[in-house]
């Protein structure tokens, strides 16, 4: 839950505001952001990467207010497509501290990304190098850039979130890597400012980061041996697990921070080697805690000897996690305390299908009915960024709250929205 979260006259406020309200004045369904919590978290990783740089991955969750709250905080910003770099930009976020990756960028977005002038291009194919070198030298430019490694690394994550294993679309296998910087070091139009690796995503385990730092490394140094260069940046990505769940602990940005500079500190000055800059790009642990999804409750349905369906006016279309990766979350009753005795419930969606669940398997009263509202809790990554349309649904609003008030930071869409895309005469 959001750290501003209450109950006080057996409603749950986040920010100082009553669920009830927000339903009252917005809607439902409803995404809701604790803002201090989302700074908070920006901060506690800027202080414990004092020495380095963070980077909010935007992909979690990125609108302009987003994008401002980053901005203000200090941090950079990694997007990975055109769309999420115009919201960016059409934020005023600084491109200098925009970091630009995708296993797939197009010409279009390559040549945006120079015109604007990001920091940072992680490059991630041979066919990319060329592509990039050919654009910088048509407009005269000599962007930064990363090659992106995968490190063999096998994340405990879900098998779609995890991205170092050798079996998997992104970066250069650590063979190729050497010959990525060949080629990128053979041209004049690119400067090779660093490495990038990321693992996976939603990982508890210390040891994976670790492993791929030191793999990362040994290219760093192996780069140095071949070619006199010392690069300045090594950016290890994201991926750091938070609790969905009451008893799972997530990882301290500090012991994170800690353990992976030691580890590049260490085998840096072993080799009498300058030692880069630690860049992070942590997305899940900054959006996610600090956001809920409030719906209203529509149907009661019990079924003898199995369980309670309980079915919400969103669904898959606005958190398909549960859907895609098994996801499991908690929820609970919002708008009002109940002594009743619990029952074993599956919290579903309106959508056509049985997959359609955001919350597997959880304990709601006995006496909930329709029109109360529940809460998820830690909805606030990957579920508006992931969401979609099916059975054209409408995407629901984001509201920040902070301090007892609210404000809407992205609007529900309407009907008109839909119907905006259609050709018909
Ligand atoms: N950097 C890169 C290059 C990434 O690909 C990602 C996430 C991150 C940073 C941020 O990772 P985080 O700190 O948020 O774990 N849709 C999935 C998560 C996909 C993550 C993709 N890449 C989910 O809902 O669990």
């Amino acid at each position: 839950w959001p750290r501003s979260a209450r109950r006080d006259d057996g409603a749950l406020t986040i920010g100082g505001v009553d669920v009830r309200d927000l339903a009252g004045e917005y809607g439902t369904p409803l995404y809701v952001y604790d803002e201090d919590d989302f700074r908070s978290r920006c901060r506690d990783f800027k202080t414990a990467f004092s020495d380095g740089d963070v980077y909010y991955a935007g992909k979690a969750f990125l609108c302009t207010e987003v994008a401002r709250w980053v901005a203000e905080e200090g941090l950079g910003l990694d997007v990975c497509s055109g769309g999420e770099l115009a919201v960016a930009l059409h934020a005023g976020f600084p491109a200098d501290r925009i970091t630009f990756h995708g296993n797939n960028k197009s010409v279009g977005e390559l040549t945006r990304a120079l015109d604007v002038g990001v920091g940072h291009i992680v490059l991630d194919s041979f066919e990319e190098i060329a592509r990039l070198g050919y654009l910088a030298k048509e407009k005269n430019a000599r962007p930064k850039v990363m090659i992106r490694v995968t490190t063999g690394v096998e994340a405990h994550t879900h098998e779609f979130i995890a991205t170092a294993h050798d079996d998997q679309k992104f970066g250069f296998a650590r063979e190729t890597a050497l010959e990525a910087a060949r080629r990128v070091l053979a041209l004049d139009e690119l400067e090779l400012a660093g490495l990038h690796s990321h693992i996976g995503s939603q990982i508890f385990d210390t040891d994976g980061f670790e492993l791929a730092a030191r793999r990362v490394v040994d290219l760093l140094v192996a780069i140095h041996d071949e070619h006199g260069v010392e690069l300045p940046t090594l950016d290890l990505g994201g991926g750091y697990g938070i609790a969905y769940l009451d008893g799972e602990d997530p990882l301290d940005p500090k012991h994170i921070a800690d353990n992976l500079s030691g580890i590049i500190t260490r085998a840096c000055r072993a080799r009498d080697l300058a030692v880069p800059r630690l860049t992070v790009e942590p997305g899940r642990t900054i959006a996610g805690p600090g956001g809920i999804t409030v719906y209203e409750v529509g149907t009661v349905k019990p079924l003898d000897g199995l369980r309670t369906y309980v079915s919400v006016d969103g669904g898959m279309s606005d958190n398909i996690r549960t859907a895609l990766y098994g996801a499991e979350y908690t929820s609970v009753l919002a708008s009002r305390r109940s002594e009743a005795a619990p029952m074993l419930s599956r919290l579903v969606g309106k959508h056509c299908e049985s997959g359609d669940m955001v919350v597997r398997d959880l304990w709601l009263p006995e006496d909930l009915a329709p029109g109360d509202l529940v809460a998820v809790a830690a909805t606030g990554a990957y579920c508006r960024s992931l969401a979609n349309n099916y059975n054209h649904l409408l995407k629901p609003a984001a509201v920040a709250v902070r301090g007892g008030r609210s404000r809407l930071i992205l609007r529900r869409e309407t009907e008109d929205d839909l119907l905006r895309l259609e050709v018909s005469p």
